[in-house]
C-alpha cells in the first residue's frame, strides 16, 4: 500500500514554515498576528517581531506601520541587496512552494499589529 502523500507534504510544509499546513488555513479571514505565523516571519523575528533569533535579524515589532510596510515590502520584491534582506526574501519564497506570498493586504495587516506591539 502507498504511502498517504498529504501528510508527508504536510510534515514538510511543518518544517519549511514552522505554521500549519496551508489548506487548514483560510488566510482570508487571518489577522495580523496569524499571519505573521503563518507567513513565517516569527520564526526569524521572534514573539512580536521582538525576539529576533539572530543577531542579523532586526527586531520590529513596535515600529511605525508605513515603515514595517515600506521596508518589508523592498526586501519581499528584491529591491534590497543586503545579504540579510536575501536572506528574508529567500526564506518567505521557500515557505511559498506549497502557497502563495504575503499580499500587500495580508503585509498590511501584519504592519498593523506589529506597530501595537
Ligand atoms: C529568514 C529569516 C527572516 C524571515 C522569515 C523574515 N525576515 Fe524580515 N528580516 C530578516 C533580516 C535578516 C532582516 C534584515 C535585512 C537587512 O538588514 O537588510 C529583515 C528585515 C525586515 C524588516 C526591515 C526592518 C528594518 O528596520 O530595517 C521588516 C519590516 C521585516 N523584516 C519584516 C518581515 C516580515 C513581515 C516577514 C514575514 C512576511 C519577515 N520579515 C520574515 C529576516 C527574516
Amino acid at each position: 500500500m502507498m504511502r498517504p502523500l498529504i501528510p508527508s507534504l504536510a510534515f514538510a510544509t511543518v518544517l519549511i514554515t514552522g505554521t500549519a499546513p496551508a489548506w487548514s488555513a483560510d488566510r482570508a479571514v487571518m489577522e495580523g498576528e496569524q499571519l505573521f505565523s503563518y507567513h513565517g516571519c516569527v520564526n526569524c523575528h521572534g514573539a512580536s517581531g521582538s525576539d529576533p533569533t539572530s543577531k542579523l535579524v532586526p527586531k520590529i515589532g513596535g515600529l511605525e506601520a508605513g515603515e514595517i510596510m515600506e521596508k518589508s515590502r523592498k526586501i519581499l520584491k528584491g529591491e534590497t541587496t543586503s545579504e540579510e534582506a536575501k536572506l528574508m526574501k529567500s526564506a518567505i519564497a521557500y515557505s511559498q512552494s506549497c502557497d502563495a506570498p504575503p499580499t500587500d493586504a495580508e503585509l498590511q495587516k501584519i504592519a498593523t499589529w506589529l506597530a501595537t506591539q
